[in-house]
């Protein structure tokens, strides 16, 4: 490792990124910059995001024939699903002058329109028709190729009904990426669990905006030092001596209790996975897939909330609960299902205020990095130690560094 060098603006320096990588019970976190600067947001954009599986949205947002833009830390991407219910992803954006073109949510007739001059496109992404482009009521153009014009697809995936993207296209296949997290979701539902979940039609999602970086929300769900201070509720029931840190693999770390209440005595329990393990039917199991997605997964339903990031210092919370087969539909489980999200509700909501503190944190320059506790926070070093291996394996060429 080279003499400190300080990357752009960014004040993040290689001795930054080294102090991460130390052991735990030495090293620092990620320094403010971080979760501060629009260079290190946009870097991570482009080097963290963009480079790895990205979780975007949920397939059931999107009906068929439905488009839905999203801003992807400042890019314009758009979903689409056809008729036929296959769902793409594309770069927002029209092929002749590059004006953005979805900007609502929306039922199309299977074309979408470009409101600057009207070329139009299938949902699949073909260039249809491109009105006049040979002058006044002529609609071709020698040598002009529309097969070549269509939008610019970017590589998507789809796993427990949750659509990743891989907007550089270079990540390993989904499946091999994540094999880790998939083996651990197969392992507690079961070999058939995945086809099982169903989305209820109501009660099932949540969405909140926190003033606080993207990371932040990560890594307070991957600790559960807090619990006895943040939420004492469920601490009650579920408490911290009754959780541990687990490292799963390279990209998926999280939490494990073994004192999940799945409400099992009440009038009408929810049903559950047929292949859930009787020995553990009070496991929850809470892991991350970094770099944004993070999982529960509990005998009777799972959830999944994606960490959106908006600028350096906002994000948006979106989560969707699914059950087991008839879990979600059946209104005799109505009440189950209202219970189960006003719960996840008032956890996620008591995690709001401690992530947008620590986001004020980040301005001090009295801080820069902290410190872990070594038996707590492990799984939190461990993100921050592949955040700054991501920045290390990125930054050459991108910062003008010797690291
Ligand atoms: S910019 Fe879209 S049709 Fe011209
Ligand atoms: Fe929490």
């Amino acid at each position: 490792m080279n003499a400190p060098v300080q990357l752009l603006n960014t004040k993040i320096t290689s001795s930054d990124l080294a102090a991460v990588d130390r052991p735990i019970d030495e090293a620092r976190g990620m320094p403010n910059p971080a979760y501060t600067d629009q260079q290190c947001f946009e870097f991570e954009r482009d080097y963290i995001l963009a480079k790895n599986w990205t979780a975007v949205g949920f397939v059931d947002q999107l009906d068929h024939d439905m488009v839905r833009p999203l801003d992807f830390m400042g890019l314009p991407i758009l979903l689409t699903r056809s008729k036929d219910g296959e769902l793409k992803v594309f770069h927002n954006v029209c092929s002749h002058r590059g004006m953005k073109l979805v900007d609502e949510e929306r039922k199309t007739t299977g074309l979408i329109v470009c409101p600057y001059h009207s070329w139009t496109y299938s949902v699949q992404g073909e260039l249809k028709a491109t009105p006049h482009i040979g002058g006044v009521g002529v609609h071709t153009v020698q040598g002009f190729n529309c097969e070549n014009r269509g939008l610019k697809e970017i590589r998507s995936h789809i796993w427990l009904g949750i659509v990743f993207i891989n907007l550089n296209g270079n990540a390993p296949a989904f499946d091999e990426d994540a094999k880790v997290a998939m083996e651990r979701a197969k392992s507690l539902m079961g070999e058939a669990g995945e086809t099982a979940l169903r989305a209820p039609a109501s009660n099932g999602s949540l969405i909140m905006e926190v003033e606080c970086n993207w990371k932040l929300a990560v890594e307070n769900y991957l600790e559960a030092y807090h619990l006895p201070f943040i939420h004492p509720d469920l601490n009650s029931y579920s408490p911290l001596s009754e959780h541990s840190c687990e490292i799963h693999g390279e990209k998926t770390a999280g939490q494990l209790t073994t004192t999940f209440d799945p409400k099992l005595d009440s009038e009408n329990p929810l049903p559950m996975f047929p292949q859930w393990d009787p020995e553990r039917i009070r496991n929850g199991d809470y892991p991350v897939v970094y770099p944004n997605l993070l999982l529960g997964f509990q005998a009777n339903h799972i959830f999944a909330m994606i960490i959106h990031p908006l600028t350096p210092t906002r994000s948006r919370e979106e989560l969707a609960i699914f059950y087991v087969g008839k879990g979600a539909s059946d209104p005799v489980f109505d009440e189950a299902r209202k219970a189960n999200l006003k719960d996840w509700s008032a956890v996620f909501s008591e995690d709001i205020g401690p992530c947008e503190r620590m986001q004020i944190g980040r301005q001090s320059p009295g801080y820069s990095g902290g410190s872990f506790s070594p038996k707590l926070d492990v799984c939190s070093h461990h993100f921050h130690k592949w955040i700054a291996r991501q920045y290390i394996d990125n930054a050459s060429g991108v910062f003008d560094s010797e690291l």
